[in-house]
Parts: C-alpha cells; structure tokens; sequence
C-alpha cells in the first residue's frame, strides 16, 4: 500500500515504479547491444517516463490487445478499471518480423541512448480508423491526435517496461517532481485536497481566475504544465514555464501553490483526454482536478462543455478523483472583473476573451495582449519570444 495512507491511492491502488535498480541496470548495460532494438520517438519516450514513474498507474507497460480493445470501445482496462486513452507502442510490420514474443526488447531514445526495455509479450495488428474514431471522435488526418495514429506503423508492441534511469529533464530540472515525490510533498504539506491544473497554453486570465476559484475551496494547487510533445504551433514549453514563474513569484501565495512539470505529450483528444488528464493527476496525489472550457480540445473537434460531461459516464466515485468544472471565464468590462455566465450579468459585446490563435497573430503584429486577457509581465514575456523566435 501507499507510503502514505491519508492521500488517496495511485489509481488501481498501488503506485507503479519500474525504473531499475543499480544492479539490473548492470546487467541491462552488459546485455545492451546483444538485444535487438528499437528507437522510440519523442512522445514514445514520455510513455516509457509516464509508466516507469507510475504516472500512469496501474499501467506497467504498453498495452496488450485485450486492454487496448476494451480501451477504445469502453473506455477501461480490461479488468473494468477507467482508463481513456491506449498507450502503445507501434512500429512497421518489418521491424515487428524480426521481434519474437517472449523477448527483450531494447528501447532506444530518439537520441540513440539506451533508454529502457520491454518485454515483449504480444505483437498485434490494429485498426487505426477504429482507433480514430473511438477515441478521438473523428478519423479526419487533419486531427493532430489522428494524424499520429495514422503516421505510426502497423504493429503494436506490447508488454511490461522498465526505464534504465531517471535521468533530471534538461530544461525544467528543478520542476521534474515525480508522483512518488508529489505525494510525499503533498503529505509533509499537511494537504488533504489538492487540485490539479494541466495545461498547454501560457497563462491567461481566465486560467488564473479558475485557478483561484479552485483554491478557494481546496488546500492546495498543484499546477501540472505538459512540457512533452504538442503540435508545432502551440507555444514552447520553456516560454510557457518563464510566464508561469513570473506569475507565481508575483500573482500567487506562494504555500498553497506547487508546480512540476508533466512529462507526457499531448494527444488533443478533448473529453477521453480529460478523464486521462485526471487520473494522472490522481496518481500524482491530486484530489481534485479543474476541466474548464473544451479541455484538451483543438478546432472545432469537441463541443465546449463535452470534456465536463464525460464524467458523467462513470459512476459517482469511480474515478477516485472529483473534477472541477468551470464555464468558460472572461473579463467583464460591466462589473471589472474576471467573470462567467454564471456570475456576470454581461451581454457578449462586455466579454473580453481571446483565443490562442488570435494571442499568436497579435505578438506576430507586434501587438501586446490586453490587460484584461493576460498580465502584462506574461504578455511582455510572450513578446520577447516571439521577437527572438521570428529572429532566428
Ligand atoms: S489544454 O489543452 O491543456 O486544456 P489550456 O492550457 O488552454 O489547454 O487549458 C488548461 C485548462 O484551462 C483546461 O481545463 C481548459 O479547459 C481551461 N481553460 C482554458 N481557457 C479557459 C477559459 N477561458 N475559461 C474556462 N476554462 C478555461
């Protein structure tokens, strides 16, 4: 059981550790180059990080046929227990004819480093329309989460993994706060409710006012930013973590506020990846989790609220973990402040909201967005990037 008891167990009840020990990792090192091998790409590696740090619990390796099937129809693991997204590992049919079921497979980073194995248990064919559009509600390749489906090989490879090491991230070290060590933190805190907050945009206003909202009512926030892959033209996560640095340094209490990064890619999958959202939050020792305006979404894919409504298919309690739901907030210009429709008497023409888009095409312009939509050092920090990213 967990070390400790007064935070809510890791989803399935145990947190999963599968980073080796000094001694396997030895013996992996001497085995190393007589182990047939794959390289994985960048989010294939966030997969391996996510599993060996049980940020994806119960998860211990990439999944079999009967859990990735249950997975797409039914949104659970085979054994009933939620779980939302697949999380495999696909190659072509050549590389798949050269592995045997029962073997050791080495996993190489995209950098060529020895990065883990896999114990290869079954190789299985899969269809990826199916996929598509079970989970991300379309099969269009224009979808970025889509796209990847149809961009990766034939074959999936599936077993129980192990990571050689944890190495510290190379951009965010001092950030790199892993389930095991959240939760201990979270406990030496006095924490009992915690609430979650992911993220892939830089920090706007709506963002903090949900934020805060959330933090009225719980012990603490653990803001949880994805710095693993994202889709070209969202913002950098180096740029996203110098606007949250700024904000927690001046706009935040500093006690009741925690930031880590979280290491896995983005998949834009709206409301399954909500649910998927949630439970790694879960594993982190969250106990709340926000869902605000079409969570994880991307173009017109999802309906504003579906990512909230989701929830309502599993059963009170299920989850282990209590979303948050807000409406989509924006700055009222009749009552001045940050507000929804829910607590704003405003008509749309006193709404102030931007999209992401429009912020981007507005620091391109060499245009700073308003006050009302973002904090000025954000929206100065912001420039700045886009000004050195248009240089080089
Ligand atoms: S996401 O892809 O990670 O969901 P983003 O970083 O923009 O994108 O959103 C982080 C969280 O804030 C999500 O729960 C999202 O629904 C919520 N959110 C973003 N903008 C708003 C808004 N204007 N009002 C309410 N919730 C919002």
């Amino acid at each position: 059981m967990t070390q400790y008891p007064n935070l809510i167990p890791a989803h399935g009840g145990q947190l999963i550790n599968r980073i080796v020990t000094p001694e396997k990792r030895q013996e992996l090192m001497e085995k190393a180059e007589s182990l047939p091998k794959i390289q994985l790409d960048k989010r294939a590696l966030s997969d391996l990080e996510m599993i060996a740090i049980g940020g994806f619990s119960p998860l211990n390796g990439f999944m079999e046929e009967d859990d990735y099937k249950s997975v797409v129809v039914d949104m659970r693991l085979k054994n009933g227990l939620p779980w939302s997204v697949p999380i495999t590992l696909s190659v072509s049919e050549e590389v798949a004819d050269l592995l045997t079921e029962g073997s050791l497979v080495r996993l190489d980073s995209p950098s060529g480093e020895f990065a883990g194995v896999l114990e290869l248990t079954q190789k299985f064919t899969y269809d990826k329309v199916h996929e598509a559009t079970n989970v991300y509600g379309t099969d269009e390749e224009k979808h970025p989460g889509v796209k990847v489906i149809y961009d990766s090989g034939l074959v999936n490879l599936a077993g129980p993994v192990w990571l050689l090491e944890r190495h510290p991230h190379p951009l965010f070290p001092k950030y790199q706060i892993d389930p095991a060590e959240s939760r201990k933190i979270f406990q030496e805190n006095g924490w009992k409710t915690i609430v979650g907050f992911q993220t892939r945009n830089p920090i706007h206003r709506a963002h903090e006012y949900i934020q805060k909202c959330a933090l009225e009512i719980v012990d603490a926030l653990f803001l949880h930013p994805l710095v693993g892959a994202t889709k070209s033209d969202d913002i950098p996560a180096d740029v996203r973590m110098r606007c949250y640095e700024i904000m927690l340094e001046k706009y935040f209490p500093q006690n009741r506020v925690m930031m880590a990064i979280n290491p896995s890619a983005m998949r834009y999958a709206g409301p399954r990846e909500a649910i998927f959202h949630a439970l790694i939050r879960k594993n982190y020792g969250c106990t709340h989790f926000i869902v605000g305006r079409d969570h994880a979404g991307v173009g017109d894919y999802y309906g504003t609220y579906d990512a909230q409504h989701i929830f309502d298919k599993f059963e009170p309690g299920e989850l282990g973990i209590v979303p948050m739901k807000f409406e989509h907030a924006f700055y009222c210009t009749r009552t001045k402040g940050m507000a929804t429709s829910k607590t704003s008497p405003s008509t749309k023409e006193e709404r102030i909201h931007l999209s992401g888009t429009k912020v981007r095409e507005m620091l391109r312009r060499g245009e700073l967005p308003p006050p009302e939509f973002s904090r000025p050092e954000v929206a100065a920090e912001l420039a700045k990037a886009m000004k050195i990213s248009e240089e080089s």
